[in-house]
């Protein structure tokens, strides 16, 4: 007899099953976390953008247990496990926000934040809608806040050809060697979540809100981002970890 999986199941298979295309994702998560507690101390205000059922919330309570977290997404199914999971810590709460919408953040109080984090995510944004979302922050966010990104930021195969191959294999190592070890390929992992009875309704309004939404916007550069940070009014920005393409953006309002 198969069983449904469970939230906290689906968040354990999800970390595995996103460690596979990216290399290194706990030490990638490490890296943002300890800067995070370095840069604005232990009882940091963060919001986590876009953050799928919430693997970097829960990573961030762990590191930080005096923080509150506020996380957003605009997946309903992606929101429902982080609500059953993560989101059972009085110290978090979980909000449904289209970062592409002009209001996602009216529901927010940027201005009371410490810090603005997001992983794996902001790739799935059109530049527009990027160099628009780095606006609303440095708009919205106090004098010191940190914003970072921990995200895939692919190296132009025009003047690095060489970067751009080895990142590309890497990646397929990366796959080949966790499938290997039994995580879940992103299309059986979204098989799993749906079966769960509790979710239909989750998962028809998911169907409805991609619907014509999944096209990959154009890929832009990490030298995209930092001047991008830095023209929204970010006044320091750098970088805090790498491994190949894959990077954490660090920036400070
Ligand atoms: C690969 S997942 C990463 C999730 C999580 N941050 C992590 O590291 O495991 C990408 C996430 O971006 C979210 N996303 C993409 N476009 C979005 C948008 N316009 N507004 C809010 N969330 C978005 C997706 O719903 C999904 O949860």
């Amino acid at each position: 007899m198969t069983t449904t999986p469970t939230p906290a199941e689906l968040l354990d298979r999800w970390d595995r099953q996103q460690s596979a295309y990216i290399n290194h994702r706990d030490a990638r998560f490490d890296a943002l976390l300890s800067t995070l507690a370095l840069s604005v101390g232990p009882r940091a205000r963060v919001l986590d953008l876009a953050c799928g059922p919430g693997s970097l919330t829960a990573a961030a309570a762990r590191r930080l247990p005096q923080a509150t977290i506020t996380a957003v997404d605009m997946d309903p199914v992606l929101l429902a496990i982080a609500r059953d999971t993560v989101g059972l810590d009085p110290r978090v709460t979980v909000l449904d926000a289209d970062l592409t919408e002009p209001t996602w953040a009216d529901d927010l109080d940027l201005g009371s934040l410490d810090a603005v984090v997001s992983s794996t995510a902001l790739h799935w944004l059109h530049p527009g809608d990027l160099t628009r979302l780095y606006l609303t922050l440095a708009e919205g966010l106090p004098e010191g806040a940190v914003f970072m990104d921990a995200d895939h930021l692919g190296y132009d195969p025009i003047s690095n050809p060489t970067l751009a191959d080895v990142a590309r294999r890497d990646d397929e190592l990366t796959q080949e060697r966790t499938f290997a070890d039994g995580a879940d390929p992103w299309d059986a992992w979204w098989v799993a979540a749906e079966s769960r009875p509790e979710y239909a309704e989750a998962v028809a309004e998911r169907q409805r809100r991609w619907a014509g939404k999944q096209a990959p916007p154009p890929k832009v550069t990490l030298g995209f981002h930092l001047e991008a940070l830095r023209s929204a009014g970010f006044r320091e920005t750098g970088t805090v970890w790498q491994h190949l393409d894959d990077h954490v953006v660090f920036a400070r309002r």
